[in-house]
C-alpha cells in the first residue's frame, strides 16, 4: 500500500462518484427495507496501525442482513469445528442468494454458508447447541463487536417472516433430505432475526477486525477463532460473499467481503484493515451498486488489495 491519506482518498471518491447516477433499487421484497432513504452513502475504515477514517452517513444504523451470516458461521465453527462441513459446503454457488436449483441436485447440502440455504442450515446447527439461541447468538455478536447495544430489529424480522416464502421452500426441501434437525418455524425465526441485526458502518468495520487480526479480539485479546479458522472464513467470503457476483467483486475490488440486501458491504485486508460501506440501492445481483463502486475506487486509489 502506498502511504495513503485516507481522508483525502474518501473525499476524492465521494467527489468522483457524485455525478454518477446511483443505479439500482433498494430491496423491497422485505417491505420494511423499502422504507429506507435509498440515497444514503457512508463509509468507515479501521486500520490496525492508523486508526479510524469515515465519511458520509457512516453513523446511521441499517439492516445488515446477510452480512450477519459471517457471525453465525463463526459461532457454528467454534461449536462444531470441522464437523460443520458435512452439513454445508465451501464452494461458490454461481447462483442467486435465494436460489433453489442446486439444492435438489445436491441432496439438500447447500453449496456454502452464505447463500440463504446455507445460512439456514447454520441456524439449525445453532438451534441444536445453544440453550437460548436468539439471546446467545446476539450476545456473541455483541461480544465480537465489543458493543452491548446492538439489537435485532423486530419489525424487519417480522416483515421478512411474512414474506419469506423462498426461505420456507428452501428449508422444507432441506428437511426432506434430512439436513434440518429442528422445528422449521424455530429455525426460520432465528434466521430472520439474525438477518435483522442493525449496525452502522463504524460498528460493522470494527466487528470484522477479528478477521483482520487472524482471530483475535483487539479489545480483550481473546481468541475468537484460531488463525486457521480465520483464514477459512476469509476464504469463504472471498469465494462466496457476493453470490453470483463473487468473481466480479474479486476482479474489481480484490478483497474478501460480504454483502447484505440492506445495502451494506464489508471488506477486509488480513493484517491491515476492515472497511464497511452502506448505500441501499442494489444491483441485479442483490449487492449495493454504489458500495461496489466505492470499494473498487478505494483499492485502486490505495493501490492495495490481497492480489
Ligand atoms: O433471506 C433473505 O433473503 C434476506 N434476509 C437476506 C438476503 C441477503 O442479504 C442477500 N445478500 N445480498
Amino acid at each position: 500500500m502506498k502511504d495513503v491519506n485516507f481522508k483525502t482518498v474518501f473525499n476524492d471518491i465521494f467527489i468522483e462518484l457524485q455525478p454518477l447516477e446511483n443505479k439500482g433499487v433498494a430491496a423491497s421484497y422485505i417491505p420494511e427495507l423499502a422504507k429506507i432513504d435509498p440515497d444514503k452513502l457512508g463509509i468507515h475504515l479501521v486500520h490496525l496501525d492508523k486508526g479510524d477514517f469515515y465519511q458520509g452517513d457512516s453513523q446511521e444504523r441499517f439492516s445488515i442482513q446477510s452480512i450477519s451470516k459471517v457471525f453465525s458461521l463463526t459461532l457454528a465453527m467454534r461449536i462444531m469445528g470441522g464437523k460443520l462441513w458435512s452439513r454445508v459446503g465451501v464452494e461458490p454457488s454461481g447462483t442467486a442468494f435465494n436460489s433453489l436449483i442446486q439444492l435438489e441436485l445436491e441432496n439438500g447440502i447447500p453449496r456454502n454458508p452464505f447463500i440463504n440455504a446455507g445460512a439456514i442450515v447454520i441456524c439449525d446447527v445453532l438451534m441444536s447447541y445453544l440453550s437460548n439461541p436468539k439471546v446467545d447468538l446476539l450476545n456473541f455478536i455483541r461480544k465480537i463487536a465489543n458493543n452491548p447495544n446492538l439489537q435485532y430489529n423486530k419489525k424487519v424480522a417480522e416483515s421478512e417472516k411474512r414474506t419469506g416464502d423462498r426461505n420456507k421452500a428452501l428449508i422444507y426441501l432441506m428437511r426432506d433430505f434430512g439436513n434440518i434437525h429442528n422445528d422449521v418455524e424455530d429455525v426460520l425465526d432465528l434466521y430472520f432475526y439474525l438477518c435483522s441485526i442493525e449496525m452502522n458502518c463504524c460498528e460493522l468495520a470494527h466487528s470484522f477486525m477479528f478477521l483482520v487480526t487472524g482471530g483475535v479480539d483487539l479489545a480483550s485479546g481473546e481468541v475468537i477463532v484460531t488463525p486457521g479458522q480465520a483464514k477459512r472464513i476469509n476464504a469463504v467470503m472471498q469465494l462466496c460473499g457476493f453470490y453470483d457476483e463473487a468473481g466480479e467483486f474479486a476482479f474489481k475490488v480484490g478483497l474478501p467481503g460480504k454483502s447484505g440486501v440492506g445495502g451494506g458491504i464489508v471488506a477486509l485486508h488480513p493484517g491491515k484493515y476492515a472497511v464497511a460501506v452502506w448505500s441501499p440501492r442494489l444491483n441485479r445481483k442483490g449487492n449495493s451498486y454504489m458500495g461496489m463502486q466505492v470499494l473498487e475506487l478505494l483499492t485502486t486509489k490505495m493501490q492495495d488489495s490481497i492480489f
